[in-house]
This record gives C-alpha cells, structure tokens and sequence, in this order.
C-alpha cells in the first residue's frame, strides 16, 4: 500500500506520504526546511526493535507495545533520530549500549514502565545522549513501593549536558546526589508522586 497526498498549507509547503511498511505507519513530512519522517509503531505487540524500518527516521513512537528491555546497539541505524517513545511498556532492564548513536536525540518517553531508579540508570546509559532536552521517566514506581531509601542516579543524568527538562517520580526516602548540580541547562524538574 502506497499513498502519495500532496497538499498546500498556508505559511508552508507539506508533501505527505503515508506507507504502510513492516506493520509501522512510516509519515513524511518535507517542510522545505527540515524533513520530519515518523515511524507509528505503537500498540503492535513488539518486543524488540523493528531493525527493517528506513534509515532515516527522526520520529519513532514505540509506545504501548511489549518491552521488557532494550538490547545493546537496537538503535544504531536509526541515528537522525529526534524523537523516541518507549512510554507505556513493561520495560526493566536497559543494557549499557541500548542508546548507541543516538547523539541526535532531543526528546527521550519511558514514562509508565518499570525501570526502577535505583538499579537501571548506570552512568554510560545516557552517554550516547549529548543533546537530550527533554527526558520523561514518571509513573516507573510500581504500586507498592519499599520504603529503602533511593539514591537518585545523578550520575547517569550528570552526562546529559543539554537536559532542560526531566521528569521524574518521587520515591520515599529520596537522596540527591550532587551530580543534579551539573545539569546546567535544567529549566523543568517534575515530580510525580505515584502513591
Ligand atoms: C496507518 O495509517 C492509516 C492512514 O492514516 C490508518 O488508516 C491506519 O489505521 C494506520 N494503521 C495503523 C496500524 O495504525
Ligand atoms: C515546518 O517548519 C517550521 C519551521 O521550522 C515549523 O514552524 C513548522 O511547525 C513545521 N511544520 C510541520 C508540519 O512540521
Ligand atoms: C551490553 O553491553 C554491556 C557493556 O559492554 C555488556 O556488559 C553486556 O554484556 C552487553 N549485553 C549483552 C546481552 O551482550
Ligand atoms: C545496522 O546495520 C548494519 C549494516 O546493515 C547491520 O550489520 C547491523 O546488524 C544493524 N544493526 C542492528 C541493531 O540491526
Ligand atoms: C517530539 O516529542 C515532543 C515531546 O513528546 C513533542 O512535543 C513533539 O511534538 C514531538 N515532535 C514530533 C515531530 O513528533
């Protein structure tokens, strides 16, 4: 299935196709200036990332499929990626490489899974992630909390050196550490209390 639908919007020229490739919506958007291309593969039972999407993405919303975790490397040929979403998964585990070559990335949802705060962020999880502005991780804490006191993982947020907004659940017993000190360009910090 191909379509091709050329339209004219006031202010701008859009082209917009609409290919239905790998069971992913794939849209184009060629706004003269900036291309936006976006891979819809949400609510698709995907347990791993479709590696057969184009190259050249900059939008890829994973949302609501079935993640339990990200392997090493599953991003390294998507990398004019602008924008991932992996919200509302059963996502726990992150593997150290998983954001390999994502050095473009600005806007980065893994809110309402199941990353806990204290052992899945390591400091070279983000590393890849030079120019995220914008990272959202609320509604991880599952219902029943333990008390324990939780260390924030600064230090896996410290490397994020253009962050602006983070987004975030407030455990019980929190500490801070003082790698939340180097993120310079924080203008948003969000707490959502989940119980
Ligand atoms: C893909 O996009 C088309 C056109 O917008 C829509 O009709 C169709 O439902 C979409 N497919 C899925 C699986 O979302
Ligand atoms: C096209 O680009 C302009 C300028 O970058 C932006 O303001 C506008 O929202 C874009 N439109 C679309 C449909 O992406
Ligand atoms: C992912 O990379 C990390 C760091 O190199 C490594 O320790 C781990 O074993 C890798 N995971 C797999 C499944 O290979
Ligand atoms: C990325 O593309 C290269 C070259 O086609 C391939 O060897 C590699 O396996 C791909 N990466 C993943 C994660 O599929
Ligand atoms: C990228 O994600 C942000 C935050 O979710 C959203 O505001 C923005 O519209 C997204 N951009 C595109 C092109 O989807």
């Amino acid at each position: 299935m191909y379509n091709c639908i050329r339209q004219i919007v006031p202010g701008f020229f859009m082209l917009l196709y609409l290919v239905y490739a790998q069971e992913c919506n794939i849209t184009v958007y060629d706004n003269l200036s900036e291309k936006v291309k976006i891979a819809d593969c949400s609510k698709r039972d995907f347990s791993e990332v479709p590696q057969s999407l184009p190259r050249d993405i900059t939008v890829l919303d994973l949302s609501g499929n079935k993640f339990r975790h990200i392997s090493n490397y599953s991003f390294e040929n998507y990398s004019l990626l602008l924008n991932l979403s992996l919200a509302k998964n059963k996502l726990h585990i992150i593997e150290e490489h998983a954001f390999y070559g994502l050095s473009r990335l600005k806007f980065l949802n893994m809110a309402d899974n199941i990353l806990n705060l204290r052992y899945v962020y390591t400091p070279e999880m983000f590393l890849p992630l030079q120019n995220l502005i914008n990272l959202d991780i609320r509604r991880n804490i599952p219902n029943q909390p333990t008390v324990d006191v939780y260390h924030y993982p600064d230090q896996a947020f410290v490397v994020l050196k253009k962050l602006e907004y983070l987004a975030l659940d407030m455990a019980p017993n929190p500490i801070f550490g003082i790698g939340f000190q180097g993120l310079n360009y924080l203008k948003s910090l969000t707490f959502e209390f989940c119980f």
